[in-house]
């Protein structure tokens, strides 16, 4: 298994492993995720490959003030042998050599496995934070 950074030729792979993964969501444009992240962000877009095949991605994002994570799914085929955390872990140390000082994400509530993920999460260090997370839709997709 190789950790390396998206390229284009990975498309289809993802958008077939994030719906496996239940990650795609009607009011977000996964596509048009991936251009701007491109322009963006596009060395913090990590995927996990084993051969041609991409089994699991991360996408990060560094604002200048927090680190962020996405679209973290790995391939159910693929699960509990440390995939997930090995993207967790290189992505932290892309942030860390960026000056990133500290890393933030959310969980959506109706994850099916909401418990396990966070449990994955503390396991990695990651605490439950005292914040409202609250947000607006700027551009529809
Ligand atoms: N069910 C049970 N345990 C889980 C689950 C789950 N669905 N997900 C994570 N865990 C925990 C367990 O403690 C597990 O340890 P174990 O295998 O020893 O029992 C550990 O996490 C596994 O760690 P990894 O092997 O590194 O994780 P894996 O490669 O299996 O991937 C992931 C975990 C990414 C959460 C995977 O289950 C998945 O793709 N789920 C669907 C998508 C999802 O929920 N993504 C997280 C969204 S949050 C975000 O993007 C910021």
């Amino acid at each position: 298994m190789e950790i390396r950074i998206y390229k284009q030729g990975d498309f289809d792979d993802v958008m077939a492993l994030w719906d496996r993964c239940d990650l795609l969501r009607p009011w977000n444009d996964a596509e048009t995720d991936i251009e701007r992240n491109q322009y963006h962000d596009a060395e913090l877009f990590l995927v996990a490959a084993v051969g041609d095949e991409v089994v699991g991605t991360i996408m990060g994002g560094y604002d200048g003030h927090r680190g962020s994570a996405y679209y973290l799914g790995v391939h159910p085929d693929y699960r509990s042998r440390g995939i997930a955390n090995a993207l967790i872990s290189r992505l932290e140390k892309k942030l860390i050599a960026r000056g990133c000082p500290k890393l933030q994400l959310a969980i959506r509530d109706d994850n099916d496995a909401l418990d396990a993920v966070i449990g994955m999460y503390e396991k990695l260090g990651y605490e439950i934070q005292d914040t409202v997370c609250i947000g607006k839709r700027l551009i529809d997709d």
